[in-house]
């Protein structure tokens, strides 16, 4: 049952989870917050902790620490719990870690009554997108990974600065799992209306060359950012707030976030990261970008590794 104003649950108070509290409670984008965590201190102090933000954000916002009762009521809850990722390691590293403590959580949010929308967070996050479903029971356009979502603001903000351009007037998307085997729709990538091979034909010095180098950067960021400062959560939190404003305001925006294929792009049980317009019922339709023959291969070779990591344990059949 839902309630009479919008809660989000936040499972995981961690880096992220903290971090998407705070940017969440700034924008003032739901009536109530309940943070949820293993270590129920952390949750705590942090629910304190933001509740004496309050006075300064720009709308009311209950938030409290709370248990998995309270997901019952909750429109969206959101999962960033679970092991990260630590220098060197792979984010297909953490599946079995992550698979097993996603199968407890999973059970405690369905036996609260929850019917609403999940999103996740936790890496690998394509492959707990679909552990998600799986154990839930849920809808597939319920259930939403955060896929290529930072990966694209990323792209967005590196090629906004390279071409010294308002990021939102840039449209390119990063499709693919989310980590090494994703890749950029250079043949769709449009700023001002003009497609990127246009803008990289020598004037003012820029070069395709260079767009290859933007690339490697975005699908190397997260390993740039936890061997400096351990972690990465900023870019992610902000890119969540996105997506639960997108669900609660029932805006039919278009997200590359991870969704689940039944035939698009060529590929059936899969949750990977494509654009997809979302409102408040979830995943209202995969956008089904036409790539070129080289971005179909590269995409065709993301599904083949997630499938492989996933294994026969997840598959349907
Ligand atoms: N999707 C993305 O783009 C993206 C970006 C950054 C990080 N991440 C992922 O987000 C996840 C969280 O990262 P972090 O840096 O916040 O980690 P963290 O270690 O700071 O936080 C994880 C939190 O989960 C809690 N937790 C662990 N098991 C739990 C359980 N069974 N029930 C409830 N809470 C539990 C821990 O107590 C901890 O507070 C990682 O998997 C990381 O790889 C994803």
């Amino acid at each position: 049952m839902s309630n009479l104003v919008n809660r989000v649950a936040v499972i995981g108070a961690g880096f992220v989870g903290s971090s998407y509290a705070f940017a969440l409670l700034n924008q003032g984008i739901t009536e109530e917050l309940v943070l949820i965590d293993l270590n129920q201190d952390k949750a705590e102090g942090d629910a304190m902790d933001l509740s004496h933000g309050l006075p300064f954000a720009p709308t009311r916002t209950k938030i409290w620490f709370g248990s998995y009762a309270d997901c019952g009521n909750a429109d969206i809850v959101v999962i960033t719990a679970g092991a990260n990722q630590k220098p060197g390691e792979t984010r297909l590293d953490l599946v079995e870690k992550n698979t097993r403590i996603f199968k407890g959580i999973v059970s405690e949010i369905m036996a609260s009554g929850f019917d609403g929308i999940i999103v996740v967070a936790t890496n690998p996050v394509d492959i707990l997108t679909y552990a998600v479903w799986k154990f839930s029971g849920l809808p597939k356009e319920k259930v939403i990974g955060s896929g290529t979502i930072l990966d694209t603001a990323r792209i967005r903000y590196l090629l906004g600065e390279y071409f010294d351009v308002d990021t939102r007037n840039v449209h390119a998307y990063i499709i693919g799992e989310h980590g090494d085997t994703e890749l950029p729709v250079w043949s769709r990538a449009y700023i001002s209306g003009i497609n990127i091979a246009d803008w990289t034909k020598g004037k003012n010095g820029f070069k395709k060359e260079d767009l290859d180098k933007i690339f490697l950067n975005v699908r190397d960021a997260a390993y740039q950012i936890i061997e400096k400062k351990g972690a990465t959560f900023y870019g992610i939190a902000m890119s969540l707030v996105r997506l639960t404003k997108a669900i609660l305001q029932n805006e039919n925006s278009v997200l590359t976030v991870s969704s689940y294929l039944e035939g698009e792009y060529g590929h059936h049980d899969i949750f990977i990261g494509v654009p997809a317009i979302v409102n408040r019922n979830g995943i209202r339709e995969i956008v089904e970008l036409d790539l070129d023959d080289d971005e179909r291969k590269k995409f065709d070779h993301s599904v083949n590794v997630l499938k492989q990591t996933m294994g026969p344990v997840m598959t349907s059949d």
